[in-house]
């Protein structure tokens, strides 16, 4: 294996949702790494349709935020279940909030508007893991959560608000906890999707 190839399976293989964090020491050169991969990653027509807002400095009055909408809106069990899970994220002292942009996510060259939504949604796709796969590479730990579409509870409202994006003209797509890794590592699952690729002679037998 070269030493590239042996560098992304690495990765690839130490990335994993880490949903209950510690506060970590975040390395000088994470922010400008993080950026970086917002610029090379691919999108369709390199139209970038994200804004990504990386919060450190605010990220405990962003979660003060969040619970403050969980303790209005929520009841019972789920009240306590999602404040437990809002608990085990801020402590890890950074929250990556990806937005996507309408304006750059419009049709383009005669797409129609489902078509021009699907490779906004893949572009955002690729986006997340380049986020994801950097902050593996500095030995920190995150996961990839939607909230705002599994629970509600007005999360996309205070994440624009708290950022001063309209909604007229962004939405939340996730938010991304990141800090060290409080909880053990379940095994992998077992793969489910389905793989197969032709070798040259197997494809010539045909
Ligand atoms: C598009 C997408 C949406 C996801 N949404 C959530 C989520 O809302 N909350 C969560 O805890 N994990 C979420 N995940 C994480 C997956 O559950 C997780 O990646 C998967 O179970 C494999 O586990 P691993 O990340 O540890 O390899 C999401 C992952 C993807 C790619």
């Amino acid at each position: 294996m070269t030493p590239p190839a042996a560098a992304i399976a690495t990765l690839f293989d130490l990335r994993r949702s880490t949903r209950k964090l510690d506060p970590a020491t975040f390395p000088p050169a994470l922010i400008a790494d993080l950026a970086a991969a917002t610029h090379s990653v691919p999108s369709a027509f390199n139209a970038q349709p994200w804004h990504v807002v990386v919060l450190q400095g605010r990220n405990a009055a962003f979660w003060d935020r969040i619970e403050e909408a969980f303790a209005a809106r929520l009841v019972g069990d789920r009240r306590a279940r999602y404040l437990a899970r809002a608990a085990g994220m801020r402590r890890g002292g950074m929250t990556l909030l990806i937005f996507e942009d309408f304006a750059r996510a419009a049709p383009r060259d005669g797409l129609t508007d489902a078509e021009a939504r699907d490779q906004a949604s893949q572009s955002l796709g690729m986006v997340q893991l380049a986020l994801w796969l950097t902050i593996t590479a500095h030995g920190l730990s995150a996961s990839l959560q939607h909230w705002h579409a599994i629970v509600g509870a007005g999360i996309e409202d205070v994440a624009l608000d708290f950022v001063g994006l309209p909604s007229d003209g962004y939405r939340l797509v996730s938010f991304m906890p990141v800090g060290e890794r409080a909880e053990p590592l379940p095994p992998r699952e077992e793969a489910v999707g389905q793989f197969s690729a032709e070798t040259a002679a197997s494809a010539s037998k045909r």
